[in-house]
């Protein structure tokens, strides 16, 4: 496993970045800022080796464009928390409001944008496995949290991502990962024409700001939302349904079907390249982000990043689980062991 500097953080603590490679010469790259995928390579149709992750060269450039999560774990709740607040035991703690009056993924300063610490590297298995502390209140989460996430390489051109977190007071978990896919190549631009399918036949529709999800669960068929067949991404995604308009696109929860075990939640295909991504999680729903928000700026390699320019399958509980009671709760206690885990397969057929 080849270990290499990632440059800084503005503390100067320096970033890593690891290289897993397996036999078929794919290749998986995650640096400890953030416990990030960087890049994914995979031989495609045409023998041509694509990079299928948007991602920058370096920690500071992560840092300057934390904004987009690119490839990052996302926690300690990932998606929003409506109102910036959250009721544990009676106790209400205040979150920071960095979305609107919302908490988005954390807030501005959580373990997305920290750098972690490796805890093994398991050459057998193609693994690594990162660990950070987030303490009591950290960005006023109550509880100390031990948290580790493991990304394996697998034989099949999968890269297989596992998270583990304890904690000492009774609090939420829901971590995910915020990779950016274009199955044309990070640097291909418009994923419009890629096709799409997920594994859900409703969605949970938000509210017209702020994006919190309303509660209610609503059938896909009939509506853009309708993945339960192959479709362009593009296809329908500047339709007048109230739902994108609101979104400008893609940004959902999806309800998946998986009843908490480990199976497909969605797949996608590059014509171009015969890419193939088969997407897996235990967890209850998947936000599809379709990169609405992505300003124009430079990414890998002098690549030029745009809006969707890339789409997000993050696995995950349901958006503001912790204050809606329709949704199943994300309740931690105090010494239970979370898990959850997500895979991303390549293929070419
Ligand atoms: C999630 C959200 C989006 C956006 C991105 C990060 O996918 O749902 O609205 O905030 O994260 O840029």
């Amino acid at each position: 496993m080849l270990k290499q500097s990632f440059g800084t953080d503005t503390h100067g603590r320096e970033a890593h970045l690891y290289t897993l490679a397996n036999a078929n010469g794919t290749q998986l790259k995650v640096t400890t800022l953030g416990a990030a995928v960087v890049s994914f390579v995979f031989r495609d149709k045409n023998k041509i080796m694509r990079d299928i992750v948007l991602g920058y060269d370096k920690a500071e450039s992560y840092i300057e464009q934390g904004g987009y999560y690119f490839g990052a774990t996302v926690g300690r709740y990932a998606n929003r928390i409506s109102g910036a607040k959250l009721t544990i035991g009676g106790v209400e703690y205040a979150l920071e409001a960095n979305s609107e009056t919302n908490n988005l993924h954390s807030g501005s300063n959580g373990v997305s944008h920290k750098i972690w610490d490796v805890e093994c590297m398991n050459e057998e298995q193609n693994s690594i496995t990162m660990k950070i502390e987030s303490g009591d209140l950290e960005q006023g989460f109550p509880g100390t949290m031990q948290i580790k996430v493991t990304f394996t390489l697998t034989d099949d051109d999968a890269v297989r991502i596992d998270y583990e977190a304890v904690s000492d007071k009774d609090t939420v978990a829901n971590f995910t990962n915020h990779s950016y896919f274009n199955l044309a190549g990070h640097d291909g631009g418009f994923v419009g024409s890629q096709k799409l399918k997920i594994y859900a036949d409703a969605f949970t529709p938000v509210t017209p700001t702020g994006s919190i999800p309303t509660g209610e669960l609503r059938p896909v068929a009939g509506t853009p939302f309708d993945f339960t067949q192959f479709k362009e991404i593009g296809k329908e995604i500047n339709d007048t349904y109230d739902q994108l308009t609101y979104t400008k696109g893609y940004d959902h929860n999806f309800v998946l079907k998986n009843g908490g075990r480990l199976e497909l939640m969605a797949e996608a295909v590059c014509e171009s390249t015969g890419i193939h991504l088969y997407a897996y999680t235990d967890r209850p729903g998947v936000q599809l982000y379709a990169g609405n928000f992505i300003a124009e700026h430079a990414g890998k390699g002098g690549a030029r990043y745009g809006e969707r320019h890339g789409f997000c399958l993050e696995a995950q509980c349901f958006p503001d689980a912790v204050n809606n009671p329709a949704f199943e709760t994300p309740l931690l206690k105090a010494g239970e062991v979370y898990t959850a885990a997500a895979v991303y397969r390549l293929a070419l057929d």
